[in-house]
């Protein structure tokens, strides 16, 4: 059954439709010019030096941890993410150590947290903007400088999110994005990397492409008769149609966003006088790009049931998320009371742009009915 109320709809409209036709029309479909075109546009849009687009978020995260050499290396990452975060962290050869959230009414790692767990081995920290939001970046770019390690963002909840200290994604050395289905800005598969370190970027681009010193596109234009494979990579590249989506889609996330925070902050409104007992994280007026608005049922709810009966009502919500230091293949024993404790109470409601005020007063009615012992069955 396709919910009434899913979790996230897309924005895309005859802008995008225009976009990828184009791409089709014109008959270059893999990475070229269009390609070139989008990475312009995201440089210019963070303000950054370079921006590479990938395949995937998990690329971009992947090309980020590889052209920073962290083989053999600890990292520190928080529990509280997609596994993609550590899966690529895995694959570049390092070893991936779990902080624990702030506090689960404040689910970030903070210098407090990273300080706790930090080795003799660390060498970076990956710092998950949470949900879109990055309130304890600054101090955690402070402790990094002083203890010497290296910063990275996996800013896949926060395109375009503006903190005091500036976008997510740039407070780092490198920021890694997802443009995944339900991302704010969305190419349906995809991803992208900034930074404003040039050998981070060019060692990046040589291996999105097999560490080959030119593409077909710029063969094709004359750059070079033959090529030379001087590292070895593989193949991270976007398509054109992804790239030209991406440029379509672009032009709405400022608009997207905005939208987002309006509709999260009727949500909190409606939240504190229908269910004051569920807790909505972050300070309200905390900079973000709300890519999805987590809420934390009273300790002792029953989530399960109460997903379930929000489903008969037609409403649709997620986990996000279990937390990875639990999977089998990441469980080494540690425990994060913080990050364990929120993800047992943790509900995903639907959160999209054009979602409209008329479906959060029915997401949190539905939420009411669901949480009240009197609801039926
Ligand atoms: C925080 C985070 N990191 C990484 C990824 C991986 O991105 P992709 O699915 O585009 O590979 C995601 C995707 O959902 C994500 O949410």
């Amino acid at each position: 059954m396709k919910p009434e109320i899913p979790l996230f709809d897309l924005n895309w409209d005859d802008g995008e439709e225009r976009a990828a036709l184009e791409v089709i029309r014109n008959g270059w479909v893999s990475m070229g010019p269009k390609t070139e075109e989008y990475e312009k546009a995201l440089a210019g849009f963070y303000g950054v030096r370079y921006a590479l687009a990938t395949s995937s978020g998990t690329a971009a995260l992947l090309l980020a941890y590889l052209s920073l050499d962290l083989k053999g290396y600890d990292v520190i990452l928080p529990s509280l993410t997609f596994v993609a975060t550590a899966n690529a962290l895995v694959f570049a050869g390092a070893r991936p150590v779990f902080a624990d959230i702030h506090d689960p009414l404040l689910p970030l790692i903070s210098a407090e947290t990273v300080e706790r767990v930090l080795t003799p081995r660390t060498k970076a920290v990956v710092f998950v903007n949470y949900a879109g939001y990055g309130d304890t970046l600054s101090d955690l770019r402070d402790l990094c400088r002083d203890k010497g390690l290296v910063l990275i963002e996996d800013a896949s909840h926060a395109h375009g999110a503006l903190y005091p200290g500036g976008m997510a994604g740039t407070l780092g050395k490198v920021g890694a994005f997802s443009t995944f289905a339900n991302k704010n800005l969305s190419t349906g598969e995809g991803g992208y990397l900034i930074t404003d370190d040039p050998e981070t970027y060019r060692k990046a681009r040589l291996l999105r492409s097999h560490g080959m010193t030119s593409s077909s596109w710029e063969r094709l234009r004359g750059k070079e008769e033959m090529y030379d494979v001087v590292d070895v990579g593989l193949n991270l590249r976007p398509s054109e149609i992804q790239a030209a989506i991406g440029l379509a889609n672009l032009k709405k996330l400022k608009g997207e966003n905005l939208k987002r925070r309006h509709l999260v902050s009727l949500y909190r409104r409606l939240i504190a006088e229908e269910v004051p007992d569920v807790e909505v994280p972050f300070p309200e007026d905390s900079p973000s790009a709300y890519y999805v608005l987590p809420v934390l049922l009273p300790p002792g709810a029953d989530r399960s049931a109460v997903r379930k009966r929000m489903l008969e009502m037609g409403v649709y919500t997620s986990v996000h998320y279990p937390p990875i230091h639990r999977f089998s293949v990441y469980d080494t024993g540690v425990s994060l009371p913080n990050t364990e404790e929120y993800s047992r109470r943790t509900l995903t409601l639907p959160l999209w742009g054009n979602m409209g005020e008329d479906r959060v007063h029915r997401v949190v009615e539905a939420l009411r009915k669901a949480l009240s012992r009197s609801y039926p069955g």
